[in-house]
């Protein structure tokens, strides 16, 4: 039987209007994007912040990414550079963030950013939260819409398996394309990668130098301390199982498909792969299985994102 969820609504003018109330009252709601859902509240409201971290029981010491709808906004609470104009006019709006110094003028609530002196910011590329965004005269702050260290949603009932009835308002905007998080760059220095996704550093590198090393990254994304993007079950990594009770994620041609097995993309297609990575480790999860094998995944383009997130995911 098909279930109903009474806070699971499809987008159209009312529930604009209703979200964008709930927003401007301190609210959360949770709003899909193009690369996961995410738990979105007003940045320059301290309600709404302590409400996200609660929500999500998320450390303080990880800071928010704030989402804006262009420039504009933007300008008031951080300082642009070079880099930054060059990217911004590459991939946005799109599946990247950006570490920039926060402006002294900003209304930005230090809870939002840890109480760092830089701030997280991004340009999302879907249709949902850009209407949203268009009708506010505030940034939102919006991580993923999980429970810290769970999986990242990348759908309407993602959200729901991890919040309930918690959130009046999860707007549906279909499955999250990217299927991972944005990839986080830092430009307040030399720019580094600080979070890898489906922008590589080879298609950074296309328009700014990247600086590779890995030195300090722990203290500049603190979020990525911990273990994370976990499934609930333990994740082992380029092992093949040898039962069926355990499933296997696989990718490409390689192995002939079983029913404990998952394949992330049949073409080996790594893109496809990151956007089908959530969904079936969520699915494997609600399936029962009590483990996930995964088979060793090439550390190119967009693998370099998906094994960064299986290795949290194994911790
Ligand atoms: O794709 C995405 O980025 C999604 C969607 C919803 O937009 N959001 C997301 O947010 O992944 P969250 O909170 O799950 O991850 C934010 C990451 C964390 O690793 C955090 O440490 C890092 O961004 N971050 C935020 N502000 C930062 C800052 N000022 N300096 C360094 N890292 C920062
Ligand atoms: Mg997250």
């Amino acid at each position: 039987m098909k279930k109903n969820y009474s806070n699971i609504f499809s987008l159209c003018e009312k529930i604009i209007r209703k979200t964008v109330d709930s927003l401007r009252l301190g609210k959360i709601v949770a709003l899909p994007t193009e690369t996961v859902y995410g738990l979105a509240g007003n940045a320059y409201s301290l309600k709404a912040l302590k409400t996200i971290y609660k929500l999500k029981k998320r450390p303080k010491k990880n800071p928010l990414i704030i989402h804006y709808c262009n420039l504009k906004m933007a300008k008031n609470d951080v300082l642009l550079n070079d880099n930054f104009i060059k990217l911004y006019k590459k991939f946005c709006p799109g599946p990247i963030t950006f570490v920039l110094k926060k402006n002294r003028k900003s209304k930005i609530k230090s809870l939002a950013n840890a109480n760092l002196e830089t701030v997280a910011i991004r340009f999302p590329n879907h249709k949902v939260i850009r209407s949203i965004l268009k009708k506010i005269n505030f940034p939102l702050a919006m991580p993923s819409a999980n429970i810290s260290s769970n999986l990242s949603p990348v759908s309407a009932l993602d959200v729901f398996d991890e919040f309930k009835n918690k959130i009046n308002i999860i707007i549906n905007g279909g499955k999250s394309k990217v299927g991972i998080e944005s990839t986080v760059v830092d430009l307040t220095a030399k720019p580094r990668i600080l979070r890898p996704g489906i922008i590589t550093s080879k298609n950074l590198k296309r328009f700014i130098s990247i600086n590779h090393t890995r030195k300090n990254f722990e203290i500049k994304s603190p979020g990525l301390l911990k273990k994370h993007y976990s499934p609930g079950i333990p994740v082992i990594l380029n092992k093949k199982p040898n039962n069926i009770n355990y499933a296997f994620i696989i990718l490409g041609k390689k192995y002939k498909m079983q029913s404990n097995y998952f394949n992330l993309s049949k073409k080996a297609d790594l893109k496809e792969a990151a956007s089908n990575l959530y969904k079936t480790m969520r699915k494997i999860k609600k399936s029962g299985y009590k483990k996930i094998y995964v088979m060793r995944i090439p550390n190119i383009g967009p693998g370099v994102a998906i094994n960064d997130r299986l290795k949290k995911a194994s911790k």
